[in-house]
Parts: structure tokens; C-alpha cells; sequence
């Protein structure tokens, strides 16, 4: 097995950002995260000559949509893709959630099941929520909706408490690459095992539950949280952000006709 390990340089990555000269910590790498100068410099250099991707015959269409194309390269190169057909581009991590989400809509039956942690942020459980209790019963399928506890000493996950959720009938394991709430980072390798070994028979012929990982939070370490190396962040005041989240969870569940949003 080949470890792979990577120091983050976090003084060398703030010389790419404009906020970190105001002296800003920012914490918040999801959908609200700052932009490097690069990508502000690639913005303002891309929208003077900027058309339609894949909708114009125009020299500026066209161009675009090289690059457009170009980008999925890019993407798959610098996280290890197996292919660019493996990437598909989303506004935030919660869009992403949902278009799985509505991807597999008709792919479960009867009995399956879906299991998630309480470590999740809203927009990793919200759409499993509506998937289970709103969505698949109005077509008189039933999936169960499991949710594998944290150690509330260590905040940790409870990988025993997961390992005895998920069986034969677990289409999809959903799970944080790193909780915004309690710091911890789950082993993804581990839970990638109990997905691996449970058996569930998919309409490819794998016998294995597919696994969703949200990343959002650990994007700045992407790669390495690809080769899944998990490091524990603090876990200072973990507490007390668990129990203002669980409260929020219990007061939010969506119109389950409207898209999923969730705050950060
Ligand atoms: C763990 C985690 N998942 C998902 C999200 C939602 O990300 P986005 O705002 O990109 O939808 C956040 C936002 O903070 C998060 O912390």
C-alpha cells in the first residue's frame, strides 16, 4: 500500500489570497470560501471574450467552450482521476449532494437503505432525509434512513455502530470527509472497507455499497484527502457546536419540493 502524505504550506497558500493581508483567518472552505488571485485575475481575463459553452458557433463560443472542456483535464490531473468522465462541475457541495441524490432516485427498491452519520453537515443528510421519508414513499418504495452515531468523549465516528448499520440492502453510504462541527475527520479508509464488504448487489453487478464522501470542508487538502490520508483537526469546542447544529437539524428539514439548501 503506498501512504501518500502532504504537508500543507498554509503560509505559502495565504500568499495567494488578498483577505490574508488584512490579517482574516478564514475557516469557511465550502461554497463561501475566498477565491485565490488567480482565479480573480482568471475571471477578469476570461469575461471580455467570454460566449455560450457548447451553444454558439462563434469564434468566442468556441473558445470558450475548448477551455470549458479543457478544465475537466485539468481537474481530474490534479486530483488523480482515473478519467475526466469522473468529474462533473457543481456550484457548491450541497448541489452536488442533491444531483447525486436525484441521480440514483430510480435506481432504489424496496427495502434498500442509506446510511449517513451524525456527523454530517445539513446538505449531506438533508437530501438522504427527503430521499427516505418524503420522495420515495409518494411512490410507495421504502428505504430506510440510518444514521451512525460519534463518540461523544473523542468525537469520533462510531465505526462499529456504522459497521453494524450497513448490509446487504445498503445501496449508499454517505459520509464527511472532515466534520465542520466537531473538527474530527472519520477514517475513511475504514468506512470505505464497511462499504466495500457489505454485499449490496448494484445494477452494474458490483456487490458493494457506493460510497459518497463530502470533502467540502477538507478542499484545501483534496488530495490528500484523496489518497485518504485523514488527520485529526482541533476539537476544541466541539461540544457545544454539536449540540447548536443537532438543534438546528431538528428545526430545518426542507419542503421536500423545493431544492435542498443548507447554511453553512
Ligand atoms: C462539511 C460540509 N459539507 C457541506 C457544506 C456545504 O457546502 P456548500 O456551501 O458548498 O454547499 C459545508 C459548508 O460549510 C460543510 O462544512
Amino acid at each position: 500500500m503506498t501512504t501518500f502524505r502532504a504537508e500543507l504550506d498554509v503560509d505559502r497558500v495565504r500568499t495567494h489570497f488578498d483577505f490574508a493581508r488584512s490579517g482574516r483567518i478564514v475557516t469557511n472552505n465550502a461554497a463561501t470560501t475566498q477565491p485565490p488571485r488567480q482565479l480573480l485575475d482568471l475571471y477578469r481575463s476570461l469575461v471580455p471574450s467570454y460566449d455560450n459553452v457548447h451553444r454558439g458557433q462563434s469564434t468566442a463560443s468556441l473558445r470558450t467552450t475548448a477551455l470549458f472542456e479543457e478544465s475537466y483535464d485539468t481537474i481530474a490531473g490534479w486530483l488523480n482521476a482515473p478519467s475526466r468522465r469522473t468529474i462533473a462541475t457543481y456550484r457548491n457541495a450541497t448541489e452536488a449532494h442533491n444531483a447525486v441524490m436525484y441521480s440514483l432516485l430510480t435506481e432504489f427498491r424496496d427495502g434498500d437503505n442509506v446510511v449517513t452519520t451524525m456527523m454530517e453537515h445539513n446538505s449531506n443528510l438533508v437530501p438522504w432525509y427527503a430521499l427516505c421519508r418524503e420522495i420515495l414513499p409518494r411512490f410507495g418504495v421504502r428505504v430506510e434512513l440510518r444514521i451512525a452515531r460519534f463518540d461523544h468523549e473523542s468525537g469520533e465516528l462510531d465505526l462499529g455502530h456504522l459497521d453494524s448499520l450497513v448490509d446487504s440492502r445498503t445501496k449508499l453510504v454517505c459520509c464527511t470527509g472532515a466534520s465542520n462541527f466537531l473538527g474530527t475527520k472519520p477514517p475513511l479508509r475504514s468506512v470505505r472497507e464497511i462499504a466495500d464488504s457489505s454485499g449490496y448487489l448494484q445494477p452494474t453487478g458490483d456487490r458493494r455499497s457506493l460510497l459518497l464522501v463530502d470533502a467540502a470542508p477538507a478542499g484545501s487538502t483534496c488530495r490528500t484527502w484523496m489518497s485518504t490520508i485523514c488527520r485529526s483537526l482541533s476539537t476544541s469546542s466541539w461540544r457545544r457546536s454539536a449540540w447548536a447544529c443537532c438543534t438546528r437539524r431538528n428545526n430545518c428539514w426542507p419542503d421536500p419540493c423545493r431544492s435542498s439548501t443548507a447554511g453553512t
